[in-house]
């Protein structure tokens, strides 16, 4: 498989923004088939895009959540909220980690959380430009995946897509080359099987995201262990988005 595409919008678009894109998006997407599109939106659109993309086959994905199931942690959103809109939930993302200060085990317990509400679960990993000079990138993804999947059975991690993101390719135009990036997802699907077994390795899902482009989505779509992309920066036009899925 290597269809699953994630537009991540980050912290972009007001509701009169995303309307537009989404009529847009629907419209161009009407003939694509096998492909699973889904966008991750800002909690403040979360149920006007859910609403305008009723009907359609593209999901909606939050972008953070926290972990408790409610009380008094103002500012904060619970999994039942999202399930509410949602589908989907990204967890880890290395902007999380960088300026909010998540590590593995708040990025675990967020996973377990939302588990329990059936929400499927983009989990982003990836190794800074430092760790990867340092020859620590097979060992920085190997802690974030054991660290983060810690206690998760086999049923569990079916809800479970992974996202490589290394974080030197996010936002900075320096792409993985196909080779890199399909280096580690073969690593990741290793690793999978030894933590799991053969089949949920073989069946896992796993994207890979940082400065994909409607230019070098073919190329890094080709690669075997790549099943997919998770565009930032060119989900945010309609039309690079769609010439990303049409890869
Ligand atoms: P860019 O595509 O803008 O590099 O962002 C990637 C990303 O962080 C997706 O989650």
């Amino acid at each position: 498989m290597n269809n699953f595409i994630v537009g991540n919008w980050k912290m972009n678009k007001n509701r009169e923004e995303a309307i537009n894109y989404i009529e847009d998006l629907k419209l161009f997407s009407k003939d694509i088939k096998d492909t699973k599109i889904v966008l991750a939106v800002p909690f403040t659109l979360l149920e006007s895009v859910s609403k305008s993309l009723n009907g359609s086959k593209i999901d909606v994905c939050a972008q953070n959540m926290f972990y408790e199931e409610k009380g008094a942690y103002t500012g904060e959103i619970s999994p039942a909220m999202i399930k509410d809109f949602a589908k989907y939930v990204i967890i880890g993302h290395s902007e999380r980690r960088k300026y909010f200060n998540e590590t593995n085990e708040i990025i675990n317990k967020k996973i377990r959380a939302a588990l329990k509400h059936d929400l499927k679960i983009i989990f982003c990993i990836g190794e800074t430009l430092d760790q990867r000079n340092n020859n620590e990138t097979k060992s920085t993804i190997e802690t974030q995946l054991r660290e983060g999947l810690n206690g998760l059975n086999h049923e569990n991690i079916k809800n479970v897509i992974i996202a490589y993101e290394p974080v030197w390719a996010i936002g900075t135009g320096n792409t993985a080359t196909s080779k890199q990036a399909q280096e580690v997802h073969e690593f990741i699907r290793q690793l999978i099987n030894d933590l799991y077994n053969a089949e949920i390795a073989s069946n896992l899902i796993i994207i890979y995201g940082g400065s994909v482009n409607p230019n070098n989505a073919n190329e890094i779509l080709s690669m075997k262990d790549i099943n997919g992309c998770l565009p930032g920066g060119a989900s945010l036009d309609p039309s690079s988005f769609i010439k990303i899925i049409k890869c």
